[in-house]
């Protein structure tokens, strides 16, 4: 029996986490839908959903990870012996897969993107310019192949390294860097005479566009952000040391996340606004939109690279950490070594990334029932796993580290409510509403 992988430190594991969660999620849908969606008001609403639902989804996926410390598929296995639990696992690497598919075409135009704006140029001089570059690319199986393939390439070198030399170490490099290069652009962006409209697009609160649907968005951005509901966090948490403070590392990773996703709307929306240009959301407003603005702007060639380094580096953060879903279960299912089960899933995933590439459909499907499908539903399955499933004796001796961290009773009392009730009722209602259109 092989010797499980672990993470060398309790920081090079809430960085691999931060890394995961934070991504094109953050990027190029948060600040677009928070503006869209009220505001202020949208941002008060997604707190709400990630304190109450998302925040125990995620400590549930970390318990049931770190104490089975197997992959997805076996870890159900582990406390619900030949029950049908573990087609939860099994539903999490499915997602995992569909995910990646379309992830890896999309990190392929973030090194499209950061190549061109070293070597060549992505500002253009005129509008129109960039919509007609962004379809050259997306237009050209070959060209998306290509840059799929160095991306993936890329991907599956860090995660054949392994836990520690390949997915700790760089998501320790990546996410330092990610997190000055935001913060630069944020300044720059804030300077430029009258980015103070896009402040007032992105926080400006506006209650009366609160509906069902901006709970079931604020769901589902909530998810994919955080990387839920397709255990991903539940993968990770299975190389955490057992003395790790759960609730801190769970905690500190969701702060991160929301604040770069603020720190990412206040570096890209004033810049927008101040060349007159109307934000878009997706591929649209980091393909299209922003080197319109990077083309108008002083300096725009260098923010340019800054930006889509930065853009690259939170997609492959995130890429590793969904390719690893898929890795650990491939290894330890058919007992593969790990060079071979990166290899075997990458095959897989070429396939499927080249459907996605070539045809719109099938990557707007799977763009579409990740995030408000299948990781919400994986997300309501884990949250009954462990609220009902696990024994409160063995709850809390996970979340407290067999008593080595003082968590006072309240917390733990509450916790288990909100895992218990809230999070999966919360779910339910959220998506039973939008499904009947209300
Ligand atoms: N959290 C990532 C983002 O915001 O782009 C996406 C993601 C990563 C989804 C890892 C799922 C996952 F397992």
């Amino acid at each position: 029996m092989r010797e499980r992988a672990k993470f060398k430190s309790s920081l090079g594991m809430l960085l691999a986490l931060v890394g995961s969660a934070i991504g094109l999620g953050n990027l190029w849908r948060f600040p677009y839908v928070v503006g869209n969606n009220g505001g202020a008001a949208f941002i008060i609403v997604y707190l709400i959903v990630v304190a109450l639902i998302c925040l125990p989804v995620m400590v549930a996926e970390f318990v049931i990870g770190r104490r089975a410390r197997s992959n997805a598929y076996s870890a159900y296995d582990k406390f619900a012996p030949k029950s049908k639990w573990k087609y939860v696992g099994l539903l999490g690497v499915l997602t995992a897969i569909i995910i990646d598919s379309f992830y890896c075409v999309v990190g392929g135009w973030t090194v499209s993107y950061l190549f061109h704006s070293i070597c060549l140029d992505v500002a253009p001089e005129t509008p129109g310019q960039s919509a007609a570059m962004f379809s050259a690319l997306t237009g050209s199986t070959s060209q998306n192949l290509i840059y799929m393939l160095i991306f993936l390439g890329l991907t599956c070198g860090v995660v054949m390294l392994g836990v520690q030399k390949g997915i700790e170490r760089s998501c320790k490099y990546l996410i330092t860097i990610l997190a000055v290069l935001i913060v630069v652009i944020m300044i720059n962006s804030l300077t430029l005479p009258g980015s103070s409209e896009g402040l007032r697009f992105l926080f400006k609160p506006d209650f009366s566009k609160v509906t069902f649907k901006t709970i079931l968005y604020a769901m589902g951005q909530g998810f994919f952000s955080l990387s839920l509901g397709c255990c991903c966090v539940l993968t990770y948490a299975s190389y955490a040391p057992h003395k790790d403070n759960l609730l801190k590392t769970t905690s500190l990773t969701v702060t991160s996340d929301v604040l770069f996703a603020l720190i990412a709307g206040a570096a890209i929306l004033p810049a927008v606004f101040a060349f007159g240009i109307s934000p878009t959301e997706g591929a649209g407003l980091a393909f299209i939109t922003l080197p319109e603005v990077f083309g108008q702007m002083a300096m725009g060639k260098v923010i340019a690279i800054l930006f889509y380094f930065v853009l690259f580096a939170a997609a492959i953060s995130s890429a590793i950490s969904i390719l690893e879903i898929i890795v650990a279960f491939v290894m330890e299912i058919f007992s593969f070594k790990r060079v071979k089960a990166v290899a075997i899933s990458s095959i897989l995933l070429v396939a499927l990334g080249v459907c996605c590439a070539i045809w719109g459909t099938v990557f707007d499907l799977f763009d579409k029932i990740s995030a408000n499908i299948l990781m919400t539903t994986g997300g309501f399955l884990i949250a009954v796993f462990v609220g009902w499933k696990i024994t409160r004796k063995d709850f809390e001796d996970e979340i407290t580290s067999s008593g080595m961290h003082k968590v006072p009773r309240w917390l733990l009392v509450t916790l288990r409510f909100l895992i218990r009730y809230v999070a999966p009722i919360g779910v339910a209602a959220v998506m039973i509403s939008s499904l009947a259109g209300l």
